[in-house]
């Protein structure tokens, strides 16, 4: 599949998708949307396809923010009535049930830093940058950095960041939970794709089950979610891969996956 702002290709059981315009440091723009929808429900689709990884092309940025020469002539009557933004969430992180790794490789910017926070998680190379500019812009953050940043680094320094505009670096970002782990700028692609292949490595439905539980953390209270976690657990334990890694266990070798 070719793509006018975005490549992808695979790895063994790994996507890589690389938003490619590195001119205008991978600002995301409508088509940069509608391209990453369609790289996502092929990743989804594709069955040999167990875990992808999303970065920046260029050394400089995964993503400066939403397109702001896309955004600056357009009427609020339209973002209101397009939903504009709407379908990053309802398109993209609601129909990957697969994971799915942000390798930050630069400026994470706006919407920038807010796709990185749709993944699963972020590995940040050690000259990321990340921020919720939009204040200075006039307006705010609309991909849901108030809200998934809150949720990932607290209110304190959500508020700070999002009312001071300022960048916040790698090792902050490491030292404040909103990135896994940090690692020299050279090695991100090799890093991300070594544990995007240890995820790929396991028991793909259990992925999928451990991915679901993890996200209702964020969407249910305590109870509501320690009820979905046991169900889902309780559904695994009559999966094949339940049978088979637990005799693999005891034989002392590595489990050979039937994904189901
Ligand atoms: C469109 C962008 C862009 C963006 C950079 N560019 N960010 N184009 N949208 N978000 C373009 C620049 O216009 C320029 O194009 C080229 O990329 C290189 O950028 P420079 O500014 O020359 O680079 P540099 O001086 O190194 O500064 C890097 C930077 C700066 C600090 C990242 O580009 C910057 O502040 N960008 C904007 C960051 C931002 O505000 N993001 C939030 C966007 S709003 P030319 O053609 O001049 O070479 C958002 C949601 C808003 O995401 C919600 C509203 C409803």
């Amino acid at each position: 599949m070719s793509y006018e702002t975005i490549l992808t290709e695979t790895d063994g059981a790994v996507t890589i998708i690389t938003i490619n315009r590195p001119k205008a440091l991978n600002a995301l723009s409508s088509v940069v949307l509608a391209e990453l929808i369609e790289a996502f429900a092929a990743y989804q689709a594709d069955d040999s396809q167990l875990c992808a990884i999303l970065t920046g092309s260029g050394d400089k940025a995964f993503a400066a923010g939403a397109d702001i020469k896309e955004m600056s002539d357009k009427a609020a009557a339209d973002f209101y009535l397009e939903d504009f933004f709407g379908d990053w969430t309802s398109k993209i992180v609601k129909t990957t049930r697969k994971p799915w790794i942000a390798a930050v490789n630069g400026f994470a910017l706006g919407g920038g830093c807010e796709l990185a926070m749709m993944a699963d998680f972020i590995i940040a190379s050690d000259n990321a940058k990340f921020g919720q500019p939009e204040i200075k812009l006039g307006v705010a953050p609309g991909m849901g950095g108030s809200q998934r940043l809150t949720r990932a680094i607290g209110k304190s320094k959500s508020m700070e960041m999002c009312l001071t505009g300022r960048m916040m670096g790698a090792e902050e970002a490491e030292r404040s939970n909103l990135v896994a782990k940090v690692v020299p700028h050279d090695d991100l692609i090799a890093e991300a794709k070594k544990t995007a292949a240890t995820i790929a490595g396991m028991p793909p439905m259990a992925t999928i089950a451990n991915k679901e539980m993890v996200n209702s953390a964020f969407e249910m209270t305590l109870d509501q979610g320690l009820i979905v976690e046991r169900r889902i657990f309780q559904i695994l334990t009559a999966s094949e891969d339940k049978k088979e890694g637990m005799e693999a266990f005891i034989e002392k070798r590595e489990g050979n996956w039937k994904g189901r």
